[in-house]
């Protein structure tokens, strides 16, 4: 057998498993691993799975030594704010005097300070500064990635920030996922009228499909924000256009974004801290996945996490992301929230690396797609410097990737060990 690239001496290959649904409940302890395997990829597709000393017969073009270490499929990142202008260290100060999130917000800061930055921004300075942490996504294995607009708040520069995520769309090659969030906020001038605000988002909405903008619409429901009538119409006109529906529900107060969420089929549910025994209950009997964003909890300083045990435990389908934005979670680090996963939300390490794969892809309409490794599928994997599953999650908030593949093509390595001479710097140290 003729192959472009071989990977062997792999320690422990993780294979979530694919189907049509997302892995709910029990289902997700369900972690298959193939043990002192290989990997062969052909044209940027996997060829080839199977046993290390099964691979001796494979004639690769280039082999490399995964020295007993693990490959996973790319991890994938079912909610980010990834466009967007400016930054937000000035609130550091305000968090720590006991400035609520919501209340900078009422303040016309927090989000609309970000629209303000957005709005005088280029779309090439926005594409610079969204590439940049895109990469950063990149080399911490990320391969498939959702991004929201949300920070123009009116149709010249929501339609901007999404051109933007089409021009990472068409540039990159990871598996990016668009989503239209014009009701993120309300803009100051609309105070009062909040419906014609809203109406002026719906209007959005036949543009953007038209121009192929975004495959996804979601909506920020939460107290000062949206109501549950409003995210409700929203989404109703969003999904009767053509697009797949998700929200951000029940993050601060315990509205009924979840139960609203799987009456109307959404994709997924994200946030959750807040959301009732009975959104939860209703979750078990749904195909919506519960997007959990555990960094978002830390960073705002909360004690009170997503209830993962609960869902997983009555039988829900859940997902891990970043919620990387400027505000309320400022990290690219997926690795990191696998850690928060395991700390806070007291997810097995099975259960974490689900959630980061199989069921992130279901989140954003990718399920089977991406998160997965299989013959004739995309070659999206990263070899991990850990000995094996149950370490990455333990060792928190460093970067563990060797290197990242997307389609069959190494687009990230780290510096190997022996790069920095620390030896040479003993010698002539004078302690
Ligand atoms: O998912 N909750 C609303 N939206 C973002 C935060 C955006 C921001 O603060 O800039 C979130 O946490
Ligand atoms: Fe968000």
């Amino acid at each position: 057998m003729k192959a472009d690239l071989l990977i062997y001496n792999i320690g422990q290959l993780l294979l979530p498993k694919a189907s049509g649904k997302p892995l709910k409940g029990e289902e997700m302890k369900n972690l298959p691993i193939l043990e002192n395997a290989a990997l062969a990829v052909q044209d940027g597709l996997v060829l080839w799975i199977g046993k290390n000393k099964e691979s001796v017969g494979i004639d690769a073009n280039e082999r490399i030594n995964a020295e007993g270490k693990v490959v996973s499929p790319g991890l994938v990142d079912p909610h980010t704010h990834l466009v967007f202008g400016g930054s937000r260290e000035d609130e550091l100060a305000l968090k720590q005097a006991g400035v609520s999130y919501l209340d900078i917000l009422a303040k016309g800061g927090g989000i609309l300070s970000t629209v303000t930055a957005t709005k005088q921004a280029t779309e090439k300075e926005l594409a610079a500064k969204a590439a940049f942490h895109l990469e950063r996504m990149i080399s911490f294995g990320i391969t498939a990635m959702e991004a929201k607009s949300g920070y123009g708040l009116d149709r010249e520069t929501e339609l901007k920030q999404l051109r933007t995520v089409k021009r990472l769309q068409e540039t990159y090659p990871v598996k990016l996922i668009s989503t239209f969030l014009g009701p993120h906020a309300i803009p100051p001038y609309y105070k009062g009228r909040e419906d014609l605000f809203l109406d002026e988002m719906i209007g959005l909405l036949d543009e953007i499909k038209k121009e192929d903008l975004a495959q996804f619409a979601d909506i920020f429901c939460e107290t000062g924000v949206f109501t549950i009538e409003q995210s409700k119409r929203f989404l109703e006109k969003a999904k009767n256009k053509g697009f797949g529906v998700k929200i951000h529900a029940d993050e601060i107060d315990p509205l009924g974004g979840l139960e609203l969420a799987v009456s109307l089929g959404a994709a997924s549910a994200d946030h959750l801290v807040a959301a009732s025994d009975k959104g939860i209950k209703a979750l078990r009997n749904s195909d919506t996945v519960a997007v959990l964003l555990p960094g978002t909890t830390f960073y705002l300083g909360k004690d009170q996490y997503a209830k993962a045990r609960t869902m997983i435990d009555s039988g829900a389908a859940v997902a891990l992301a970043t919620d990387f934005n400027p505000g309320s979670c400022v990290t690219e680090n997926l690795q990191m929230i696998m850690s928060l996963a395991a700390l806070k939300l007291k997810m097995s390490a099975e259960e974490i690396w689900n959630a980061v794969t199989v069921n992130a892809a279901h989140a954003i309409g990718l399920g089977g797609e991406a998160g997965v490794l299989e013959a004739s599928k995309q070659a999206d994997f990263v070899i991990w410097d850990v000995p094996n599953f149950h370490y990455l999650p333990y060792h928190f908030g460093v970067n563990h990737a060797i290197s990242v593949y997307c389609s069959g093509i190494k687009r990230w390595e780290r510096m190997p060990y022996g790069t920095i001479p620390l030896s040479a710097a003993r010698e002539t140290s004078s302690f």
